[in-house]
């Protein structure tokens, strides 16, 4: 009971107590947790310096913190003495410790600075009233967004991500956090909360896009004794993972949109449905709760007002069609995870056949900002008709991965060539793949397409939840159509004929032509029937699984046409449609490639030009991976003319 705030002065005296965590007398030091810092060997370096600390005894904050977004350079580390800037540090091991324990004990920077990243002098949380200012110092290091990677961005949604604890509400708070649930519940009349939802523009991030104030006003309107709130955590996307470090690195934040939400609404209960393969997030949102409640912040009274509202956590087995909102609503109800007919509409018949509203977990996060700041405010950030900022998951063959977040309306290039740095590979870039399975495939010369819900929807793509996958000239695009169609067909619930046979078909055909088996009428069929049941599907896995078909053909059908012509693969991806041979004048006989060939198809006598037996090779590519003189070549569509019998090695003055 006694955390329990209640008045303004209540909430005040804890920022005080977080800020105090946030801008210690002592140097700090936090490691990125977040399942990325983790898989990096973030938890190996932060139990080095927890046990390094203590057998020293060190006057050292250490703490944790979720992911500042830039993946690849993970494990990272933030490093804060008293007054100076916060200096984040990159790609570091186990053996650096003594490194970073150093320049946090004399100040003194590593000489070679090799794992200085950039620094942070002062951070705008955007739920603060002003900036906080870490420190001034250190001119030799970049400003974070001075770095390519997040020159385009703007941190709204990770306004705390991979500076403050996730597990920690003190510091939540003291980022001004639950100052809008405190205005909403206190100051706010739930139809004045959701006028101000609607002046700011925010449109659903879950994918579809529909505005949020609207669907708020859809769910208050309806009488009943009963509503709730859920926050759709599913995230089955490939290759996104925006939802998941959200909750990881600021689980407050969802807390905080939902209550506003309930409040707005009139519900008395909320759930976070969210996957079980995401335990950290589970976790981290589990103890945000407890926390929240033991502050007064959920349950009942909630700040001391008449409000009360509680959330409980809801898992899911991780199905891609339980993130379809009535899907994951039978789901919840202990049905299998099948789509309905809509109408009605959750919003009239929800959760337990009660008015419910469900929101993405990325909608959720941007509603404190829009209470504090207002509607008008947020409205002025991104795109018109495509307001605030969008995160983004950027990966695939890209040099740069991680988590972008960028204004709405901010053109394709920069964010792959701008942050991501361009192909990781070297070679050009193809397309990108926005919207996961439900998305579309769009090419290079697209991207200046500016990246919003409208003009997503023109090139045939989808913005989805967020997933952007690069492609390189490697890919095949007619492997990838079929790739993701496989998905579809796995995925499906099976209850809708064109959801369960019309994916199962596109897959069919597009396995006959990467197999070099497919005819015109076959690409004639495939287009036909993407738009059959685009048009037929019950739900919306359905209704976007052509999308990627749609629009490999659009823009691709020269790859297309390759495939069934010529037999051809022009990415030499498609495994039937391509070879391997040993180029006899490169090949030096040292017989690596034969020993590795898991089934023995390459004759392989020393000092002979070793032969591939096309009949035998399995085409998995060992054999040029293994080569060390560049002598096994990769063909589509054409031969080269090989030994019959091994012949001596070509060698210098032979
Ligand atoms: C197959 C399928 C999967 C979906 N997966 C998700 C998901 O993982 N997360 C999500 O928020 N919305 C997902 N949606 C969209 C939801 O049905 C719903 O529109 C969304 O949760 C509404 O929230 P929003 O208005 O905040 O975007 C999916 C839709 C379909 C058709």
């Amino acid at each position: 009971m006694k955390n329990k705030i209640t008045s303004l002065e209540g909430l005040e005296e804890i920022k005080e107590k977080g800020l105090k965590k946030l801008l210690p007398d002592i140097p700090r030091i936090s490691v990125g947790l977040a399942t990325c810092g983790i898989a990096a060997g973030g938890k190996e370096i932060y139990e080095e310096l927890k046990k390094q600390i203590e057998e020293k005894n060190l006057s050292i904050f250490l703490t944790k913190t979720g992911c500042f977004g830039i993946c690849n350079e993970e494990p990272l580390i933030n490093v804060r003495l008293p007054g100076k800037p916060i200096v984040i540090f990159s790609k570091l091991k186990k053996e650096d410790v003594p490194k970073i324990l150093d320049y946090a004990l004399t100040g003194k920077l590593p000489e070679d600075n090799k794992n200085v990243l950039c620094k942070i002098e002062e951070w705008d949380h955007i739920t603060t009233e002003t900036p906080i200012l870490y420190g001034r110092d250190y001119k030799n290091i970049p400003p974070w967004n001075e770095i390519p990677f997040f020159k385009p961005q703007k941190k709204l949604v990770m306004r705390n991500a991979g500076i403050t604890n996730p597990e920690d509400i003190e510091e939540y708070i003291a980022t001004g956090g639950y100052k809008a649930l405190f205005k909403a519940l206190k100051e706010m009349s739930p139809d004045e909360i959701i006028e101000e939802v609607k002046k700011s523009g925010l449109r659903g991030r879950g994918g579809a896009g529909f505005p949020t104030g609207l669907k708020w006003e859809f769910a208050k309107k309806e009488k009943s004794d009963v509503k709730y709130v859920i926050c759709n955590a599913d995230e089955g996307d490939p290759g996104a993972y925006m939802n998941r470090n959200e909750m990881e690195s600021d689980p407050h934040m969802i807390i905080e949109g939902m209550i506003i939400g309930a409040y707005a609404i009139g519900a008395s209960e909320g759930y976070i449905y969210i996957r079980a393969e995401y335990p950290l997030a589970i976790e981290r949102l589990e103890r945000a709760i407890e926390q929240a409640r033991e502050y007064g912040i959920l349950g009942k009274n909630i700040l001391g007002t008449n409000f009360s509202f509680d959330i409980y956590i809801a898992r899911g087995a991780g199905a891609f069609v339980c993130g379809e909102e009535t899907a994951l609503i039978a789901s919840m109800e202990g049905n299998a995870g099948r789509p309905r007919v809509r109408p009605p509409f959750p919003a009239q018949k929800g959760l337990w056949g009660k008015p419910t509203n469900i929101n993405n977990v990325e909608t959720w996060c941007n509603i404190s900002p829009i209470i504090l700041r207002g509607g008008d405010w947020f409205s002025r950030i991104g795109a018109e008709k495509n307001t605030g900022t969008k995160v983004f998951s950027l990966v695939g063959k890209v040099k740069r991965t991680g988590l972008v977040e960028v204004p709405l309306g901010t053109p394709i290039r920069e964010i792959v060539y701008t942050a991501g740095g361009g192909a990781a590979t070297g070679k050009k870039v193809k397309a990108v793949q926005t919207g996961g399975p439900s998305g579309g495939c769009i090419p290079e010369n697209l991207f200046n397409l500016p990246v919003d819900y409208d003009h997503l929807a023109s090139a045939g793509s989808i913005m989805g939840s967020g997933g952007m996958v690069v492609m390189d000239e490697d890919t095949c695009m007619v492997d990838t159509a079929k790739y993701f169609l496989e998905f579809a067909v796995d995925e499906s619930c099976g209850k809708c004929t064109p959801g369960r046979e019309g994916t199962y078909q596109m897959r069919n055909m597009l396995k006959k032509i990467t197999e070099g088996k497919g005819t015109e009428e076959d690409l004639n069929k495939l287009e036909k029937l993407a738009k059959f049941v685009k048009l037929t599907a019950l739900c919306g896995l359905g209704q976007t699984a052509p999308n990627p078909v749609i629009t490999t053909i659009r823009y691709f059908k020269d790859e297309y046409v390759a495939h069934i012509e010529d037999k051809r693969c022009p990415a030499k991806v498609c495994k039937a449609l391509i070879n391997y041979y040993i180029d006899p004048d490169l090949c030096r006989g040292c017989t690596i490639c034969a020993r590795n060939c898991p089934v023995e198809a390459i004759d392989g006598r020393p000092g002979y030009v070793h032969i591939i037996d096309q009949e035998k090779c399995i085409k998995c590519g060992t054999c040029m991976e293994v080569c060390t003189f560049n002598a096994v070549i990769k063909l589509s569509g054409e031969k080269i003319e090989t030994p019959f019998k091994p012949i001596p090695v070509h060698r210098e003055g032979r």
